[in-house]
Order: structure tokens, then sequence, then C-alpha cells
């Protein structure tokens, strides 16, 4: 089976680590393995004393009882660690979802959401959330996108690439049509945690939808993308079951070294999310300082949460010159709408990483 090419990172593929400056990463600043070590004592002597055999296909039992402290009503046999965000999402579409399926997916979003089940023979209708009015998700476009054999609909909030967070009474409003109907929700939580104000957190889904599949990861919002543990949290035994049947063919379990660490991490989990917050915090007032310098030219929705914002050209023009320019005369990675399949006037601005005001001001010199 050929999937489509992951436009995004096949382009990440070609320049990530060639190009002197990224402005459109996803995720937040990382630390190195010192910094985290130092976070507990005495864990380098249980770093080298790890051994090194198969562990639980379902992750480790620490970092699954880490893990269960994220949610409030989750017990560690609802939790099925993975290798990143992304193998969960693929053997989500593997176990569970085929011809004559139905799939309803935010979009503009990651591209496996839409493109792993279309591959994989399954219908897919994209839920577009509407840049004039904030990114917002409509609940009546969703319910006229509802057929009889919709079987999962996925949100992803905090959102890739725009950073809205749907209000409360909408999301419980959601979770009600679907409970009416038995549908499947994947919620994609890789970005919580970093909402701009602690109100606007949403309940995690598997803590208020039986039918929910929470998932989590370290990349995003804890910054620790080389460690590729990710998760997926969820009441419904029959779903969890496909998730735990499916990782016998691709990863059997997950790496133990890193989930060792990651589960050290959580146990820190509100510091670096408290860094990575106060990161992006910055980082969206210098953006929101050249949106008063450039505003003729630039537009956007200041983000709700997560990592990033999508602002656009006002004038409706390609972000793609621009793009192709910098990375010539500068080595700077700008990644445009068109790796969303969506306009190219849209342009992804990373904001979670520290050296963000320097590459913004060389994106800058360059505009006229
Ligand atoms: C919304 C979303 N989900 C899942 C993933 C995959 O995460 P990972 O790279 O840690 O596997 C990403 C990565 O960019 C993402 O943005």
């Amino acid at each position: 089976m050929l999937f489509d090419d992951f436009k995004l990172e096949r382009h990440f593929a070609r320049h990530e680590f060639t190009a002197r400056h990224l402005i459109s990463c996803s995720d937040a600043e990382s630390i190195h393995l010192r910094e985290l070590l130092d976070f507990e004592p005495g864990s380098r002597q249980k770093l080298e004393a790890l051994w090194l055999g198969y562990s639980d296909s379902r992750g480790i039992p620490e970092l699954r009882a880490e893990i269960r402290k994220l949610y409030t009503t989750v017990q560690d046999r609802d939790i099925v660690a993975h290798t990143g965000a992304q193998e969960p999402i693929l053997n989500l579409f593997m176990g569970l979802i085929g011809p004559g399926d139905h799939v309803i997916t935010h979009f503009p979003g990651y591209q496996s959401s839409y493109s792993v089940p279309k591959n994989l023979g399954a219908e897919v209708s994209l839920w577009k959330a509407r840049p004039e009015e904030g990114w917002r998700l409509d609940l009546d476009e969703l319910k006229r996108l509802l057929k009889p054999n919709t079987k999962l609909v996925i949100l992803n909030c905090p959102h890739n690439p725009s950073g809205y967070v749907m209000p409360a009474a909408e999301y419980a409003a959601l979770i009600a049509i679907l409970r009416e109907r038995g549908i499947l929700l994947l919620s994609d939580e890789v970005y919580r945690g970093l909402e701009a104000r602690a109100a606007d957190r949403l309940p995690a889904a598997v803590d208020v939808y039986e039918n929910a599949i929470s998932l989590g990861v370290m990349s995003k919002a804890y910054g620790l993308a080389g460690l590729r543990v990710g998760w997926i949290a969820t009441k419904n035994e029959r779903v969890r079951l496909a998730f735990e049947k499916q990782k016998d063919y691709t990863t059997i379990c997950g790496p133990i070294v890193a989930e060792w660490l990651a589960s050290l991490a959580l146990r820190h989990a509100g510091r670096l999310l408290e860094r990575n917050r106060a990161t992006v915090g910055a980082n969206t007032a210098v953006f929101s300082a050249f949106l008063e310098r450039r505003g003729e030219r630039f537009e956007w929705v200041p983000p709700g949460g997560g990592t990033m914002g999508f602002p656009w050209r006002r004038d409706g023009k390609s972000m793609e010159p621009l793009a192709a320019k910098v990375l010539e005369r500068e080595g700077l990675m700008l990644i445009t709408g068109k790796y969303f399949d969506t306009d190219e006037k849209y342009f992804r601005l990373g904001l979670g990483r520290k050296d963000f005001p320097e590459v913004l001001a060389i994106l800058e010199r360059n505009l006229d």
C-alpha cells in the first residue's frame, strides 16, 4: 500500500537539518538529556540500571502511571503507549477504519488524519475551520457532514496550524452529537497544556466521552520530540484492543530508555509546560508587535493555545515566492498553506522556539 506523500513531512525531510533558521516548527523548544536527568537526583544511576530487553507492549508501568495522572478518570489499563503520535494515528486507521466507513476530520490539519483513511479506502469529509470566524468549527456544518456510515470524527484542539481552541460549551455540544450516534472521537490533544488562558483548557476527551480516544505525545507541548513517546487513552475496550493488536505489527513495544525518560519528564510536566507557555506567550507578543508595523500586509487570529499561528497575506497572494526567497538567501524555512492542502496565502508560524524573535527579524528584513 502506497500512501500519498505527506507533503509537510517530505518538505521537512528535505530542509529541516540543512536550513539555518526554522520559523514554522510545531514543537516547543527542546532540552538536553542532561537537563532532564537533573530534574531528579539519582536519575543517572537509575538510567544505567535499566534492563534492555523487550518491555510491556502497552508501555512500561512507570510511564502509564504518569500518563494516567494527566487525566481525571483514566486507569492504567486504558492507556497504550506508542512511538510518537504518528504511530497511533496510523494504527487507529489500520485497526478500525476501512472501505465503507466514513471519517470526518478537522481541516486544515495534520495530513495523516485525512490521507491515511482515504488511502485505506474510507470516505473522508473535511470539517473546515473558518478563518473569518477565528478558525471556528461550525457544529451545524458537522451535522450536515454526518452520514449513516460515519464512524469517526477527528478534532485537534489546540489546533495545528491555527492555535484554535474550541469553546467548552461547543465541545460539550459536539460530544452530545457524537454520543447520540455512538460515533468515535479521535481528540488529538498533542498541544494540550499550552492554552493561552488556563481557563480555556478543554477536558481531555477520554474523561468526558466513553467513545473518545485522547491522543498525547511528548513531542509538542512538552518539547521532547526526540523521545518519540506518545500514547492513546480510551475507555472503549474494543478500541483499545484494536490499538494493542495493531501494535504487534508496528513496533511491538516502545524503546524502554525513551519510555523511562518520558515517565521522568511527566513527573515534572507542570514545570515543562510552564516554561513552554512562557516562550509561546513572549513570541506571540513579538508577532503582535510585528503586525503593528506590518499590519497593512499581514493578518492573523492570535492563537488560543498550542505552539502555532496561521497568519495570511491580506492581498490574498501566495507566500511561496517569499518562502523560496528566504530559503535561498537566508537559509530560513517558512511553510506556507501549500503544505496543508490549503491557500498559499497562509503561512505557519512556530511560536515555541526561543530563537523566534531573531528569525522573525530575518524574515522581516526580506519583506521589501
Ligand atoms: C496535530 C498533530 N498530531 C500528531 C502529530 C505527530 O506527532 P509526532 O511527530 O510526535 O509523532 C503532529 C506532529 O506535527 C501534529 O501536529
